[in-house]
């Protein structure tokens, strides 16, 4: 089997973007399959952070192809930017990184309309990143949407021309106040930028690339909880954020699937509005917030912090039919006494082990198990035999209780901060 899936369980920011770059050499395509400029996915190495929204991660290996697949959603500026930074690294972005003709543009007007629609929407707004993607994937399902092959179409102006007009009916709506030019000229700034790319039909590609024996590793974006179809609804984004949106983002059939990577923290985040049984809104959560600088990459905002939640756990394992865990910032849990894990939720006097459908409305109370801690610094952590016994521990429990082993360990952002476990 020739593609495996790497992808994250919880709400987002497991760590996905480093993980890819560690694992780019063993394949030969890394290729993102949903999502858009709402992820902000970190790399480290060499003492340079990198945060990449569309790009996928491996784009700092120069002898890997990068593919952007028809599921993701573009938008221009904020891909011209991405460009125009790698290019001035002297990453040879124009040699490795393809663009699928089939995926969707963001237009200045989607960013607008989320906007509006937040406002809106007012205290139970969704919490979204206002980068467009809700309002570009609704135009893609409403089947009114312009995509990136669009853009070498001779009706393509016509084409922008007519969407915006719609959208500004919507806008109006909303009665919602903007000044579109200055957002139009950077727009078409960016789509004369991204035509220098090498547009690709990427099903065939990829399929080819199968045929030929190559690896491919599928880069999802957000996580598991956000799903648009599994997800704590309405809080979710708008895409399959699951495996099952490898195969419709990149064009693949499920029989190609190989592992499952599922990238975890050792503890919970969660940034945006919704549901989060865990989250501690106290010192401790205050304390994991400082330690584990729980900041989005994307919009800076401070993410809800929280304890592992193994049943949330368990459900994306499910969902995805994750093969391999990878567990991120253990090095963020050294120092406390105890570490609390999340066994199942007090609903109504009953516990249950599953989010209930009704999870916005619904008064539940996490159950937990109290572990004992460790307080060594895991940062400069190299050796397996080396990692404290608690620790140790904290891995085995989990193991026992989702059934699948974790393979990797994570103790920093940088690159040389992975432990292998196991064989992936
Ligand atoms: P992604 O969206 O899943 O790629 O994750 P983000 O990049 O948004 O957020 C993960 C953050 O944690 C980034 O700032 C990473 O540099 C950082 N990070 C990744 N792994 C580790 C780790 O094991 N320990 C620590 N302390 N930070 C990590
Ligand atoms: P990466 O790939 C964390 C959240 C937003 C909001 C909700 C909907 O870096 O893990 P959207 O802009 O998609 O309409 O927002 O989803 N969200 C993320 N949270 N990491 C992300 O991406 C996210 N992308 C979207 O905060 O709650
Ligand atoms: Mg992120």
């Amino acid at each position: 089997m020739a593609v495996d899936v790497l992808l994250g369980l919880q709400w987002g920011d497991e760590g996905k973007g480093k993980i890819v770059d560690v694992l780019t050499p063993q394949y030969d395509v890394i290729a993102r399959f949903q999502g858009g400029p709402n992820a902000g996915h970190t790399l480290e190495f060499n003492g340079i952070k990198h945060v990449l929204h569309t790009i996928p991660s491996g784009i700092f290996h120069s002898d890997k192809l990068n593919i952007i697949g028809n599921g993701v959603v573009i938008d221009p500026v904020v891909l011209k930017k991405e460009i125009d930074k790698l290019l001035a690294m002297g990453v040879d972005i124009n040699k490795t990184l393809l663009l699928s003709r089939k995926a969707h543009l963001i237009l200045p007007t989607h960013r607008l309309l989320d906007a509006a629609s937040e406002k809106a929407k007012g205290k139970s707004k969704i919490g979204s990143t206002l980068k467009g993607i809700g309002p570009t994937y609704m135009d893609k399902t409403g089947r009114n949407g312009l995509r990136v092959g669009d853009t070498m179409l001779p009706d393509f102006q016509a084409k922008y021309r007519f969407l915006t007009s719609k959208h500004a009916e919507l806008l109006a709506f909303y009665e919602f106040e903007y000044d579109l030019k200055a957002l139009e000229e950077e727009w078409f700034a960016g789509i004369e930028s991204m035509k220098k790319l090498t547009f690709i039909d990427s099903e065939h590609y990829l399929n080819k690339c199968i045929q030929e024996g190559k690896k491919i590793l599928a880069e999802g974006a957000q996580g598991s909880l956000l799903d648009i179809d599994f997800g704590s609804y309405p809080f979710v984004t708008s895409s399959n954020t699951i495996t099952a949106g490898a195969c419709t983002g990149l064009g693949i059939s499920p029989r190609t699937i190989g592992k499952v990577y599922g990238i975890f923290k050792a503890y919970s985040t969660r940034v945006g509005s919704g549901p989060f049984p865990t989250e501690l809104e106290d010192a401790t959560g205050e304390e994991l917030r400082k330690k584990g600088n729980e900041f989005g990459s994307t919009t800076g905002r401070p993410r809800r912090c929280g304890w592992l939640d193994l049943p949330a756990l368990r459900y994306s394992i499910m969902i995805n039919g994750v093969t391999n865990l990878l567990m991120m910032k253990a090095d963020v849990l050294s120092g406390f006494e105890t570490i609390r894990v999340c066994t199942g939720y007090k609903v109504n006097g009953a516990v249950i082990d599953h989010m209930p459908f009704e999870v916005c409305d619904t008064p539940m109370e996490p159950v937990y198990i109290d572990l004992p801690g460790w307080a060594e610094d895991l940062t400069g952590l190299h050796d397996v035999h080396a990692i404290p016994e608690a620790l140790q521990a904290y891995i085995r429990f989990i193991e026992a209780q989702v059934n699948v082993p974790v393979s990797v360990l994570s103790v920093g952002p940088d690159r040389k901060q992975t432990l292998m476990l196991g064989a992936l």
